[in-house]
């Protein structure tokens, strides 16, 4: 996976009221969003935050409704201007940019797919998934081919002539999803795209997303409120909070460790065995010896792996990596171990 960042958050903060600047030196000083609320009647949506977005990965933000999500990326193409700090896209600082930077940048260098699809009701699906081609002022003609191809890709063949109310959800944001194709921008934002779906069609759409995102390396970011579908597309994962980052990282590492008491409530109703990996809680340790219960893959998750093992704690496997050579052992009694959240902390508390 590339290591480069193409996107970077840098001391961003977004103060809403009639002075933010003022409010924002209130901030500076240590005021919290709820004293800020109370005392100068502004909103803090988003203070101090940092966030580097890689290449070709899916940089997943989470929180509650109200955290910040939708202010900051909005941030990312400008469509809100921040009180302070720094939007750098490819290496440009997004707040240099003049209009015609701007429009390019917003048509061109990223698509945005919504929660409510935002597909036009009397185009056709051909028509809804040319339209960032349209109003660069192509023709059907022109983006027909490239069209076709991505509504097959995402399952739509030969419903291209109907209009959106004849889809169901799950198909108008297949639609969504064909239109952020077709635009061929590097990076798709995705503010809720599959919230207002139905449990079924919502996981269809993640799995849709990942096997797309195998082949095509956008540079994602991609808003939830909802942990199981961060954990499953996040490459890296971002938590707000009241407008701030409370922990990010690689998805695993926060379940392992999670750094704030707010995070630990979050994360304590998760199926841990379901999405945890073995990388994760493997000993680096090559195997010796013939004492292996057997062979398992690093991707595999725990739950795979508890079956298999009949949950007899143990026993040792033979952790075969993604080049098929040895990377290490897992012992049953660790994978016992990170199943329990708070075990797992306080074992890591006294490693520290
Ligand atoms: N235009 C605005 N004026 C005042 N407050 C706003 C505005 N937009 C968002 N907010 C506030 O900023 C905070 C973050 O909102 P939002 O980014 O929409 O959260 P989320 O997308 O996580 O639900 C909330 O407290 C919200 O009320
Ligand atoms: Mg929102």
């Amino acid at each position: 996976m590339s290591e480069n960042v193409k996107i970077s958050i840098k001391h961003l903060y977004k103060i809403f009221g009639e002075t933010p600047q003022l409010a924002l030196k209130q901030v500076y000083n240590g005021m919290g969003k709820p004293e800020l609320l109370e005392t100068y009647n502004h909103v803090l949506g988003l203070q101090d935050i940092n966030v580097d977005m890689k290449e070709g990965e899916i940089t997943v933000i989470m929180g509650l409704s109200g955290s910040g999500k939708s202010t900051l990326i909005r941030h990312l193409n400008r469509l809100i201007e921040p009180t302070a700090g720094k939007i750098i896209v490819d290496g440009e600082n997004v707040l240099k940019k003049d209009e015609n930077e701007l429009r390019r940048l917003r048509q061109e260098g990223m698509s945005m797919v919504f929660q409510k699809f935002a597909l036009l009701p009397h185009r056709t699906v051909l028509e809804n998934a040319g339209m960032s081609m349209d109003v660069r002022g192509f023709t059907t003609r022109d983006y027909e081919k490239e069209a076709l191809y991505w509504l097959d890709r995402v399952g739509l063949k030969g419903n291209e002539n109907q209009f959106p109310h004849q889809l169901s959800g799950g198909m108008q944001q297949r639609v969504g999803i064909a239109r952020a194709l077709v635009s061929n921008a590097p990076i798709m934002l995705m503010d809720e795209a599959f919230s207002a779906l139905d449990p079924l069609i919502r996981s269809d759409m993640q799995d849709l997303l990942l096997q797309l995102q195998e082949e095509l390396k956008k540079t994602i970011v991609f808003i939830t409120h909802d942990l199981d579908e961060a954990l499953k597309l996040a490459d890296h994962l971002v938590i707000l909070k009241e407008g701030g980052v409370v922990q990010q990282g690689d998805p695993q590492d926060i379940l392992l460790n999670p750094n704030d008491p707010y995070i630990v409530d979050f994360i304590s109703d998760i199926n841990r065995a379901r999405v945890l990996r073995v990388r994760s809680v493997m000993d680096p340790q090559m195997p010796e010896g013939d004492h292996y219960a057997g062979d398992i893959t690093e991707d595999e998750n725990l739950e795979s792996v508890l079956s298999r093992s009949e949950g007899d704690t143990n026993l040792d496997y033979r952790v075969i990596g993604g080049d098929g050579d040895p990377v290490g052992t897992l012992h049953m009694k660790d994978l016992a171990k990170a199943l329990v959240p708070t075990a797992a902390s306080e074992e890591r508390d006294q490693t520290l």
